[in-house]
């Protein structure tokens, strides 16, 4: 079973994209096999990789049965990591959903047929606790919630644990919120650190590795790249590598060591087809 996560926090602007991008290309780094589905119809992870203008099908399609993941999926310029893009047809969905059958269901059951590709699979959720989010939560086993070191970091926090709880109870029995992640923390300000010590007093579980407010961060998006491909040696990007081997430790899935690979994939195939070209070949080094 791939680990899938949702990024969530109902409140914009938190870092969820700049979370949901960066850890998938660290995971992958990490020689994991990472499948990051953007699930905002604001499209900001589908053009992070600047994908925007030649996205034809996005993960609409595939909310109203019409495309598997496996469609409109496309490849990153990083070999164990692919992409789900959205687009702003998306917006439509939440509506268009409600009169459909198993409307909660939708991206789980899209997810189960893809999940033996992927190790981890990262969602990027918009900025709202709607049926998006919903279909988020029930086909996630883990929850991941940035928190910005600003002023009312924690304001929201209570509503969206409520939410978990909800879905927990109706929808996703295994769902975990495996932890918080505190972004934008500006090492000048008395108020980021009260921030961290407010947040992990009530959150014991989030995470060790907070991530600085960094200017590169902000830019590598404008230039369709996550951090490591823009700048990895900036503060921004060792935090998010140091977080994603973090995050990977905590669910039981450490980073393979540079050689190794965690499965066979085709490095030709598209993402339908990465596993079961392989067929049985058990030799996962190359020295090509
Ligand atoms: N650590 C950071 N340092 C500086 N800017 C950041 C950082 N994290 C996110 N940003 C910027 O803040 C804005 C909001 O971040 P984003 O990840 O899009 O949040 P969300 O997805 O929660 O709305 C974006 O412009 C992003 O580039
Ligand atoms: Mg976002």
């Amino acid at each position: 079973m791939a680990k899938r996560f949702a990024v969530v926090n109902q409140k914009g602007g938190v870092g969820k994209t700049t979370s949901a991008v960066n850890l998938g290309a660290y995971m992958a780094e990490a020689g994991r096999r990472v499948l990051l589905v953007d699930l905002d119809p604001q499209a900001n992870a589908t053009s992070a990789f600047g994908l925007s203008g030649t996205v034809r099908r996005c993960v609409y399609e595939v909310l109203l049965g019409n495309a598997s993941l496996a469609d409109v999926s496309v490849k990153s310029e990083q070999p164990t990591l692919d992409i789900t893009p959205s687009c702003s047809d998306l917006a439509g969905a939440e509506v268009e959903l409600v009169a459909q059958m198993a409307r909660e269901f939708r991206l789980q059951r899209a997810l189960d047929k893809v999940d033996d590709q992927y190790d981890v699979i990262l969602i990027d959720c918009p900025p709202s606790l709607g049926l998006l989010t919903i279909n988020a939560l029930s086909g996630a086993s883990d929850v991941l919630v940035p928190v910005q070191c600003e002023y009312l970091a924690l304001e929201g926090l209570s509503q969206l644990v409520q939410t978990l709880e909800l879905v927990k109870r109706n929808l996703n029995q295994s769902l975990k919120l495996t932890g918080l992640i505190l972004t934008m923390f500006d090492g000048r300000t008395n108020l980021s650190a009260q921030v961290v010590t407010e947040v992990r007093r009530h959150f014991p579980q989030t995470f060790e590795t907070v991530i600085p407010r960094s200017v590169r961060l902000s830019e590598a998006p404008s230039h369709g790249k996550t951090i490591l491909g823009y700048d990895p040696s900036s503060r921004g990007a060792k935090a998010y590598q140091k977080l994603a081997h973090e995050v990977l430790e905590r669910i039981g899935l450490p980073a393979i060591p540079a050689g190794e690979s965690s499965g066979q994939r085709d490095a030709a195939g598209d993402p339908g087809r990465a596993v079961a070209a392989v067929g049985g070949d058990a030799n996962g080094t190359s020295t090509g």
